[in-house]
């Protein structure tokens, strides 16, 4: 290896200056591998005779393929889907010269480099070509590139990796395994930017913009080299320029970047050598201002807002971890149309593809780095390679994110054990810990007055490590110890206080941090299936009741209204009502967005999927979406009553109602009034006084119904929304708002006969993929809300079902099945190709459409 080392840097050094110049050559690197999970140390050999794998391309993602088991080491925890050891292979061929260039060749000229550069790999990688190892990276979030060049030569050669997700559980969520991100190959002089080695900062002053430039070159022979760069708008037209390592530009009157405009500029970077461009780098940015301040919150461009967040994991529901910018942006189109504004990459470093989404659909990114330091929270995280990995992880993640506008604030962690400074906490099991620790708020295991401890010396680490490479932004860390002598607190490195959950400690926030800004990193928890409804709904439910008690029910499922939670969180109206009326609370990340594979809280297996999210595992959103899009957006009406209109005879439902831009809601059964309701102001009670119990905001003639029920926190009808309680029977409910007198929106659900037909509907069509929604409907069309046909999906064309889902937490269906029961009337296929997808139902006729 050293000969070929040393022969390399003979001729790179020699050719340099002899061969003729070119720019850099990123290719795309996602097709024609081979996989097989078994494992052998053969399976690196160049020779070795890998025929027999399986031909894929990656992203890809083994585990989402596997059964659901409860033998499966992952546990419910990891989605109770299979880890295992795996590898992969790929051939790739190198022509030394323009005239050799082939089909399947790689050019390559002496003189150049080749780095191969992997997005994600999940996880305890190892990589080598044509035999030899190149490296080695456990941690499943990095992403990292390698200088293959010493290791290749003219015609073929093979890159190996080896997967070793074995030693489980190592997460508490779903993480998926494999090459479950985009791979690149990339070809650069050797004088050329170094990987994320551009770092551009922006100031936005009364009628100009500053940029400030710094960049690193790799230039191992110290050749003569120039930096040039121009800053081009989003039609590429260049609108300013400056020359060097480290420069600055001036921009007049530069657009800005915000929630609804998000103007994202290019500054290109070009290295000349001996007057000929050798290298061309592209690097984000933008123009904007943000604050954040103890007083009044959160601010951009001047404006206060509110940031209006959700946590979100990175799989794609039935596609599992495997990166598919489709699933990435139809995730992202359906929270922002609820009013999203923020995005937590809880509790890892994102995919860059998420980032570069977010630059350019203004939306807000909280960059996390880790979910456990040195302690860890299952047995085989990323704890046991945190000593000898944090540093390098970390700088990474600042290094390869800090150009992007759409962050602005890093994340050191979340919930890590270090808060306390028990010693027991490095044997104790994370559900102990949580007991312990987190419910115990023991004051032996915070800081003492004037005490820095260990935990707090770890913290202003990590917080150096991310200020060496980026100080634009503020630090923060979800917490959930709240006290001021939480060791990461004490520190006096964070910048921003975050919360996770405790929004009854919030009232002390401006007393215990005075000079420090405040969020919400992470809150709610609620807990909800799609289509399934608790009543009474004015009892609040806790699932479990306390930490340490389990929680039972046969359905395995949760309400969908908004009466469900964890012990240690609240209903969403109840979080939102703190946020929206303290200036000081600078905003909220929701546990979650959509609902994600593994933690299946509050219970165990046969449930392998979460039921947090707003929006489930599917795609279809459950009934609070309406609440947070009545809240949050402004440019058209909202009306949402529900549940569904198909209960038994004589049977007493709720009904609810989330609305928006009206004054009121008028509630018709079968065309008889049941009364017009209008939502409660609560505004001036903020933090004095918790959510009024017993106050509706229902009035005449229901006011029967704001009567509340044992320990209720939220009434039948409330701020946030109203409701009735009526008797059932068939026919139709009508909601209709007014403003001023004049009908703003109506909705009527009519009770639905029995299943009769599929409707298939598009609901996410993308450049590879694309997402089908199925109904089982009656013959008028109204939705079976009981429905749980098994349908087939078949297809004709050039069109393939890759995956199904339904949103039901406890399915135990192959993701990859074309099969899926109805779930509450609903289930979705997703496609890939062009061509027909056709349903059918053992009583239901076929249904298609041309995809
Ligand atoms: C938090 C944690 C999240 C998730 C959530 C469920 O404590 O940060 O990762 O586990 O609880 O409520």
């Amino acid at each position: 290896m050293k000969t070929i080392r040393r022969r390399t840097a003979v001729l790179l050094l020699m050719l340099t200056v002899l061969l003729p110049a070119s720019a850099r050559e990123r290719q795309n690197f996602d097709k024609g591998w081979r996989f097989i999970l078994a494992d052998s140390a053969v399976m690196a050999k160049p020779d070795y005779d890998d025929g027999h794998w399986r031909q894929l391309n990656v992203p890809h993602d083994w585990a989402i393929e596997g059964d659901f088991s409860a033998g499966n080491p992952s546990g419910a925890g990891g989605g109770a889907l299979p880890g295992g050891v795996g590898w992969y292979r790929k051939e790739f061929r190198i022509a030394n010269s323009e005239l050799l260039k082939e089909n399947k060749a790689f050019v390559l000229r002496r003189s150049e480099l080749l780095k191969l550069e992997f997005d994600g790999v999940y996880m305890n990688s190892t990589v080598y070509v044509n035999g030899q190892q190149v490296g080695y990276r456990p941690y499943g979030y990095s992403s990292f590139e390698y200088d293959i060049t010493p290791y290749v030569h003219e015609g073929d050669n093979v890159v190996a990796v080896r997967v070793d997700n074995s030693d489980q559980p190592n997460s508490r969520w779903y993480s998926g395994c494999g090459i479950y991100r985009h791979v690149w190959l990339t070809k650069v002089h050797p004088v050329h930017v170094k990987h994320w080695g551009t770092h551009v900062q922006t100031e936005m002053l009364m009628y100009k913009g500053d940029v400030l430039i710094d960049v690193e070159l790799e230039n191992p022979n110290g050749v003569k080299a120039q930096v040039r760069h121009s800053l081009l708008d989003r039609q590429g037209r260049v609108v300013a320029r400056s020359k060097g390592l480290h420069s600055k530009m001036e921009v007049k009157r530069p657009f800005s970047w915000g929630i609804d405009h998000p103007y994202v500029y290019n500054v290109r970077t070009e290295v000349l050598v001996g007057g000929r461009v050798v290298d061309t780098y592209d690097t984000p940015t933008a123009f904007r201002r943000f604050r954040f301040d103890p007083e009044t919150g959160f601010s951009l461009n001047g404006e206060r807002i509110k940031l209006n967040g959700v946590c979100e994991h990175h799989d794609f529901g039935c596609l599992g971890a495997a990166l598919s910018e489709d699933a990435m942006h139809r995730k992202l189109t359906k929270l922002k149309t609820m009013g999203v504004n923020a995005i937590r990459s809880s509790h890892n470093p994102p995919a860059p593809e998420l980032l570069n989404m977010c630059d350019t659909m203004g939306l807000i990114v909280m960059d996390e780095s880790f979910d456990m330091w040195r302690r860890r929270k299952t047995q085989n995280d990323y704890a046991r390679f945190f000593d000898e990995w944090h540093e390098r992880d970390l700088a990474d993640l600042v290094l390869r994110d800090r150009n992007h506008p759409c962050i602005l604030m890093w994340s050191i962690g979340n919930e890590v054990l270090e808060q306390w400074s028990s010693a027991e906490a490095d044997t104790l099991t994370l559900e102990q810990a949580n007991l312990i620790l987190n419910a115990g708020h023991d004051a032996s295991t915070l800081a003492k007055e004037g005490e820095l401890s260990v935990q707090s010396l770890l913290t202003r680490h990590l917080a150096e490590i991310v200020r060496r490479y980026d100080t634009s932004r503020p630090i923060t860390a979800g917490c959930n110890e709240p006290s001021p002598n939480n060791h990461l607190f004490k520190s006096g490195a964070i910048d921003i206080i975050g919360f996770n959950y405790h929004h009854e400690w919030a009232k002390n926030v401006p007393k215990n941090f005075p000079d420090k800004p405040f969020i919400f990193s992470e809150s709610v928890s609620a807990l909800q299936t799609r289509g399934y409804y608790m009543m009474p709904s004015d009892k609040v439910y806790k699932a479990p009741k306390e930490w340490w008690l389990p929680y039972t029910d046969p359905t395995f499922m949760c309400s969908a209204y908004d009466n469900m939670h964890a012990s240690w969180s609240s209903t969403h109206e109840e979080m939102w009502d703190v946020v929206k009326h303290n200036d000081f609370v600078g905003g909220q990340f929701i546990w979650t967005g959509f609902d994600y594979i593994g933690e299946p809280t509050p219970y165990g297996f046969p449930a392998r999927s979460s039921y947090f999210g707003i929006i489930d595992l599917a795609g279809f959103p459950k009934d609070v979406y309406y609440m947070y899009q009545s809240e949050w957006t402004h440019d058209k009406p909202v009306l949402h009553l529900f549940p569904h209109w198909n209960w038994l005879p004589g049977q007493t439902i709720d009904l609810w109602c989330y609305y928006n831009q009206a004054d009121e809601v008028e509630l018709f059964v079968n065309g008889k009034s049941m009364g017009t309701a209008a939502k409660a102001n609560k505004a001036e009670k903020a933090l004095k006084a918790p959510l009024s119990l017993t106050e509706g905001g229902t009035t005449d003639p229901q006011s029967k119904a704001s009567k509340t029920v044992e320990t209720p926190s939220v009434t039948v009808g409330g701020a946030y929304h109203v409701a009735w309680r009526v008797q059932f029977e068939p026919g139709e409910i009508k909601a209709v708002s007014r403003k001023d007198g004049k009908v703003v929106a109506e909705q009527t659900i009519c009770t639905a006969g029995a299943p009769h037909h599929i409707r298939l509907t598009v609901d996410y069509a993308g450049k590879d993929l694309t997402f089908v929604n199925a109904e089982v409907v009656d013959d008028q069309g109204n939705l079976c809300p009981w429905a749980d046909d098994q349908l087939f999906f078949t297809t004709d064309g050039g069109a393939q079902v890759v995956a199904t889902d339904n949103g039901c937490q406890t399915s135990m269906e192959l993701f990859t099945s074309p099969n899926r029961k109805a779930f509450f009337g609903k289930c979705m296929a997703v496609v890939r190709g062009k061509g027909k997808l056709k349903a059918q139902g053992y009583n239901l006729p076929s249904a298609e459409i041309n995809l």
